[in-house]
């Protein structure tokens, strides 16, 4: 089956057969890092072969010793993640400095999506690459994502169009029941990841689209807006339909963080007639929220919390603005007004991103899948970990939970000799600088920490470094 293909951010959303093949024994987990086993698919850069007995690892994280940092580095010419330390020297032509007394947005995390097809792949391998694949993502050996997304029922990730609740009028939900996909699929996936996290594991559900009964085109595919309008017996529906969803997940023991009110709520403008959606304009979002689901999720046993906005950027901040406008009309305040749906990759204070697509769909193909962190040949039982892959780890696995934003100041600004470069304060107090570099030449600069005094070193041509310094 053959999906569609969209996206600004994330993998092509191509859609795989459900696999045949069965588990069979558990490696046992190998701590101390190891190589990449790099393959050039000839796309510009390489991948690292993973299989069933073998994967690269991290180390655990280890501080440096005051007065001395440590440099993590992937590169086109081959670095994956590549650790080194050093001691600060001289200053150098461009100079980083850093302000820690401007303190900007917190971090919630990074993370992935796993969708239908994300587990139909991750699941095609045998048990121990499926092991090293999440080991990669969620472990202290890995990139340790801490933020994960769930579709609630078939997004544009599925191999087949479906809801929870497909009995037509069921206004109740007395149909109300979990999919295969959860049951089978992403529920025991989800579980095996959250046992091998050291950090608190968030996951986050959203909905592509609601019944087809409740919906104006009378279809799960296709973009309809729900029927009715705020505060009628397809809102109320609409929103409980989210409570049966966190009732039934909570029945496995899997607890979400936040749910969002409506994935791309202004998708279907652009996307295929099939793609399931729901549109929302802000103000119907807002009324939907306020009149439904605030109140909905504030009667429930859930302490979800409601982000919005899981779509394009360029929305922000009209429609923050027009929905936060009902914080007014929220119930008493036992949870807060809805957030803003971010993966808080970039430093622009206002900046949402969507998590990309964690199970790759296919062998590398081109342009199309360079975004995907990992792709999975279940045929081979290998997975390969694209450059995506090790560029996520170097914000994923350096900049915690609660993690800040600080002040960064560059000497210079001119278009060639520009890196891009953002600074955090870690909860630890520990101070983190990645700086990218997309240009084909190397790039010498320094980084100065009145604290410290400064580091004095180069970013390789079309690299990205983590460096990473404790505070005297
Ligand atoms: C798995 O990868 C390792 C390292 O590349 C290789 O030595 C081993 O033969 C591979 N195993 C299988 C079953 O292909
Ligand atoms: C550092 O940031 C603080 C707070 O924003 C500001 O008052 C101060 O001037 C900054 N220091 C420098 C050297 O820019
Ligand atoms: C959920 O957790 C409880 C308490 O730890 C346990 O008794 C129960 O078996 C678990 N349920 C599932 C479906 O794993």
């Amino acid at each position: 089956t053959v999906g569609w293909q969209a996206g600004i951010i994330g993998c092509p959303r191509v859609l795989l057969e459900v696999p045949s093949r069965t588990a069979t024994s558990t490696l046992p987990y190998l701590p101390g890092a190891r190589p990449c086993i790099p393959k050039d698919f000839g796309h510009g850069s390489l991948v690292c072969v993973c299989n069933a007995t073998y994967c690269d690892t991290l180390d655990p994280l280890v501080l440096p010793a005051p007065g001395s940092y440590v440099k993590y580095e992937s590169s086109k010419a081959g670095k994956r993640l590549e650790r080194s330390e050093g001691n600060p020297a001289l200053p150098a032509g461009l100079l980083l400095t850093l302000n820690i007394s401007t303190l900007y947005q917190h971090v919630k995390g990074f993370g992935g999506s796993l969708s239908d097809a994300a587990a139909i792949n991750i699941l095609k391998l045998s048990q121990p690459a499926q092991d090293n694949l999440l080991r990669s993502y969620f472990s202290e050996s890995g990139i340790e994502y801490n933020l994960v997304r769930v579709p609630m029922a078939s997004s544009d990730f599925s191999v087949r169009p479906y809801s929870y609740d497909d009995v037509p009028n069921d206004y109740e939900l007395k149909h109300f029941r979990l999919a295969d996909e959860d049951v089978k699929m992403k529920i025991p996936l989800l579980r095996r990841a959250l046992a091998m996290s050291k950090r608190p594991l968030l996951l986050f559900a959203s909905p592509w689209t609601a019944p087809g009964w409740m919906k104006s085109n009378g279809d799960v595919r296709g973009k309809g807006t729900l029927k009715g309008k705020a505060g009628d017996k397809y809102h109320k529906s609409w929103a409980n339909y989210f409570i049966k969803f966190l009732d039934e997940y909570a029945k496995h023991n899997v607890t979400f963080w936040a749910v969002t009110a409506q994935n791309e709520p202004l998708a279907g403008l652009l996307t295929p007639p099939q793609a399931p959606t729901i549109a929302f304009t802000a103000a119907q979002q807002r009324d939907f929220i306020a009149q439904d689901l605030g109140p909905a999720l504030a009667r429930s046993p859930h302490r979800t919390q409601l982000l919005m906005l899981d779509d394009q950027r360029s929305h922000l901040p009209h429609w923050a603005k027009v929905v936060k406008s009902s914080a007014a009309s929220f119930p008493p305040a036992s949870r807060p007004s809805p957030g803003v749906g971010a993966n808080r990759v970039c430093r622009s204070g206002s900046r949402s991103r969507l998590l990309p697509e964690l199970p790759p769909p296919r062998v590398p193909s081109g342009s199309e899948d360079r975004r995907c962190p990992v792709i999975v040949d279940g045929s081979k039982d290998v997975f390969y970990k694209q450059p995506m892959f090790y560029h996520m780890g170097h914000f994923s696995k350096f900049i915690p939970e609660g993690s800040r934003r600080v002040g960064l100041h560059s000497s210079r600004r001119c278009l060639l000799c520009q890196l891009e470069h953002v600074a955090v304060l870690r909860p630890d107090g520990a101070l983190v600088l990645v700086v990218l570099n997309r240009f084909g030449r190397d790039v010498p600069f320094g980084i100065r920490d009145p604290a410290m005094g400064v580091i004095e070193t180069v970013a390789p041509a079309h690299s990205i470094q983590t460096y990473l310094w404790q505070q005297e």
